[in-house]
């Protein structure tokens, strides 16, 4: 009998032997020397969590709001590149997984799904994120698209306008669809749990950008036409305009900086998250959990403060609820469930974190997931 799975890293490892090596890495991996990916890590286990007893926690709730909606825990699925890649249909399963669990669904420009697939596919609505291309007419034509389908939320991606250098997708050749070459022929042919379900699915390639990489684009690779494509001119004048064509909640994700949290605020954006795009892009930059607190006590009155950066269990989600996020995304803990299980694997993410975050809320002394104050951390002292 194989070893029952009991926390997300064990959905990593599954996934690292179901995705082919690209897409797993895509997923795993972060920019540069990955100072910033492992500082992720790092700065969570260095926070503690102060035990409490006798505290009459029988009855706990998870329960709360983002941006209005009613949600069953303080997380929500944070948008993906690829993610129809992680597992056939990689989008669809993430919404359906999501709604039934009732937390929001975030859809990624660069999904594999279009936004009318996955629109088609699941009942609820679901967010939508929007990268700024210097094509301004095509970036209209994606929120005029997120609007079509009744999407709940646009979520703006700031931190994205260059990439930063991802060393495994260049060492990979990572384009999309695959290229067929002789070591990814023989990775695929191993994988065919991973081949079935990207064959049944609806898409292959990048679903909302038919037409503007395909044909002999497709195998440029993914960094060479995110260069060519966005846009580095994206500035807080650009908010006005999307603002226009956007009347609805709107999100804007990649705040690291308390200055960059007031100017949000000051721009009557709904919510913002804080994100170093897990590791992705600045490396060097500090945890994301490090810099959440002063962010949250500048604008969190004024705002929505989400967060992410490295959830993978709930200890990690009730630390950032702790430190002011009012919920958590979850992008790669996402994605190994998905990549190990399908559905079933993002449902099983979901669950384990929210097991978790109950038990520790419990151990913590807590009952109200939307109650939970700095007082459930450990300042430097330890009896402090
Ligand atoms: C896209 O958002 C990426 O991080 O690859």
């Amino acid at each position: 009998m194989s070893t029952p799975i009991t926390n997300v890293m064990d959905l990593r490892a599954l996934a690292k032997r179901r995705v082919p090596q690209a897409f797993f890495e895509y997923a795993d991996r972060g920019s540069y020397d990955e100072v910033t990916l492992r500082e992720n890590r790092q700065a969570f286990d260095r926070i503690k969590l102060r035990q409490r007893v006798m505290a009459d926690v029988d009855n706990r709730s998870l329960a709360t709001s983002i941006l209005g909606q009613p949600v069953s825990m303080p997380l929500a699925i944070a948008p993906t590149g690829l993610t129809g890649l992680q597992h056939g249909s990689g989008e669809i399963h993430g919404a359906r997984a999501a709604t039934a669990a009732g937390i929001p669904f975030c859809l990624s420009t660069m999904s594999i799904c279009s936004i009318e697939q996955v629109h088609a596919a699941v009942a609820a609505p679901f967010w939508f994120q929007v990268y700024v291309m210097r094509d301004r007419g095509f970036t209209r034509e994606l929120i005029e698209r997120a609007k079509a389908a009744g999407c709940s939320a646009l979520m703006l991606t700031a931190d994205l306008t260059v990439q930063g250098q991802r060393h495994r997708e260049i060492k990979n050749g990572l384009s999309v669809p695959p290229k067929l070459t002789l070591r990814n022929l023989l990775d695929i042919a191993s994988k065919p749990r991973w081949a079935m379900s990207v064959l049944q699915a609806p898409s292959r390639s990048f679903g909302n950008l038919q037409g503007r990489i395909g044909g002999s684009d497709s195998l440029t690779t993914l960094a060479q036409w995110i260069a060519s494509q966005f846009d580095p001119s994206l500035n807080w004048k650009d908010l006005e305009w999307i603002r226009q064509l956007w009347p609805g909640k709107l999100i804007i994700k990649g705040i690291m900086d308390p200055r960059d949290a007031v100017i949000a605020a000051d721009h009557a954006v709904d919510a913002i998250v804080v994100s170093n795009h897990g590791g992705r892009q600045l490396d060097g930059a500090p945890a994301s959990i490090d810099v959440l607190r002063s962010i949250a006590q500048v604008s969190a009155d004024r705002l929505e403060v989400l967060f992410d950066g490295g959830i993978l269990s709930g200890q990690d989600l009730l630390k950032a609820l702790a430190s002011g996020a009012r919920a958590g995304l979850i992008g790669k803990a996402f994605l190994y469930g998905l990549g190990a299980m399908g559905e079933a694997g993002v449902t099983r993410t979901i669950e384990i974190i929210r097991r978790e975050l109950s038990v520790s809320m419990a151990l913590t002394g807590q009952t109200d997931a939307r109650a939970i104050s700095p007082d459930v951390l450990w300042r430097s002292e330890p009896n402090g």
